[in-house]
């Protein structure tokens, strides 16, 4: 059991993010999540975690600004105390055939699912 451990999972409001936000606080760990602007979604993710009866808070962030990620771990030791367990999870598709693709769609994706990840890592 997890309980007294805190995760904090980007992309927890949906997917994969979401599936492991749920698991955590099924095993008794408090639950940070991490969305881009889907409040609803991240609503329903805080729902099914507090049914398991653990702490579980969300926070609207980008993962590829450093500065945004920096403020919004320091906001999550604040208001949950500690952070034992990261999932990098939150991520974007943009595939398409390479000539299709424009300069734009292949730096969002790396801001977001390689720079996101660094930046939480970091901080
Ligand atoms: N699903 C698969 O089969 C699969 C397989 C291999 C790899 N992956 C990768 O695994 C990751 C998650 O996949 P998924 O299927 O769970 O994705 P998903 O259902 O589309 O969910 C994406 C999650 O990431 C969040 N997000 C997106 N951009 C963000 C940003 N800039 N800052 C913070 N959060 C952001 C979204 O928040 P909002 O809800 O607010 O938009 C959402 O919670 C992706 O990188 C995906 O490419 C997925």
């Amino acid at each position: 059991m997890l309980s007294g451990k805190t995760a904090l999972i980007t992309g927890g409001s949906r997917g994969i993010g979401r599936a492991t936000a749920i698991e955590f606080a099924s095993q008794g760990a408090d639950v940070a999540i991490i969305y881009a602007g889907n409040e609803t979604a991240a609503q329903e993710t805080l729902d099914a975690c507090r049914e398991k009866g653990v702490r579980a808070m969300a926070y609207k962030c980008d993962v590829s600004d450093f500065a945004a990620a920096k403020e919004t771990v320091a906001k999550v030791k604040a208001d949950l105390g500690r952070i034992d367990v990261l999932v990098n999870s939150a991520g974007i598709t943009r595939d398409k055939l390479i000539a299709m693709m424009g300069e734009e769609d292949f730096d969002s994706v790396l801001d977001v699912n390689l720079k996101g990840a660094f930046n939480m890592i970091k901080h």
